[in-house]
C-alpha cells in the first residue's frame, strides 16, 4: 500500500511564526508521498490517483493559504525593517513561489491528462515533474526555516503578530 500520512492537527494559529513552521512539515510530507507513488503509478493506478488527489487537495488549500500568509501577511510587514539583504533574500522566496507554482502546475495538468494506468511515458514525465518539485520546495523551506524565524522575531511588534494572526484565520474561514 502507498503510504500516505495523515496530517496532524492544525497546529495553533496562535503563534503564527510557530504555525508556518509545522505547515512547514506537513509540506514536507507530501513531498515524499509525491515522490513515493512515482515507482507504483503504473501497476497500482487507482491507489496512485488517490493518493495524488488527497495531495492535491492539500497544496490546492492549506499549502496555498501557507503562501498567502507568508506574501500578504508577512512579506509586507517586513518590508519597512528589513536589510537590503534580507529584503533580497525576501524577494528570492517570492520567485521561489512562483517557480514552484509553474511546476506544481505543470505536475497537476500532466496527471490529469494521464492514460489510465499511466504509460511508461506518462510515469517519466510523472517522475521528473515530482522530483523538480521536491527540490525546488525543499530548499525552499530549508531557506525559510533558517531565517524567517529570526527576521519575524526581530522585525513584528505585537501589533503585527495580532494583525497577522487574524489574517491567518480569516483565510481560513475561522
Ligand atoms: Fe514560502
Ligand atoms: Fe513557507
Amino acid at each position: 500500500m502507498i503510504n500516505i500520512r495523515t496530517a496532524p492537527p492544525s497546529s495553533s494559529l496562535e503563534s503564527p511564526v510557530d504555525h508556518l513552521n509545522a505547515c512547514h512539515r506537513r509540506i514536507e510530507e507530501r513531498l515524499l508521498t509525491l515522490e513515493r507513488i512515482g515507482p507504483h503509478l503504473r501497476e497500482r493506478a487507482e491507489e496512485a490517483r488517490a493518493a495524488l488527489q488527497a495531495v492535491f487537495w492539500f497544496f490546492d488549500s492549506s499549502g496555498a493559504n501557507h503562501t498567502a500568509d507568508e506574501e500578504e501577511s508577512f512579506f509586507p510587514r517586513f518590508a519597512a525593517r528589513v536589510s537590503p539583504e534580507e529584503q533580497q533574500f525576501l524577494n528570492d522566496l517570492q520567485m521561489e513561489h512562483t517557480k514552484a507554482e509553474s511546476i506544481y502546475d505543470q505536475l497537476k495538468t500532466h496527471v490529469g491528462g494521464m492514460a489510465m494506468p499511466p504509460t511508461e511515458s506518462d510515469q517519466a514525465i510523472y517522475i521528473e515533474l515530482a522530483a523538480a518539485l521536491c527540490a525546488i520546495y525543499r530548499q525552499h523551506i530549508q531557506n525559510e526555516d533558517l531565517r524567517f524565524p529570526v527576521i519575524a522575531n526581530r522585525t513584528l511588534t505585537n501589533d503585527d503578530l495580532d494583525a497577522i494572526r487574524q489574517e491567518m484565520k480569516q483565510r481560513r474561514g475561522l
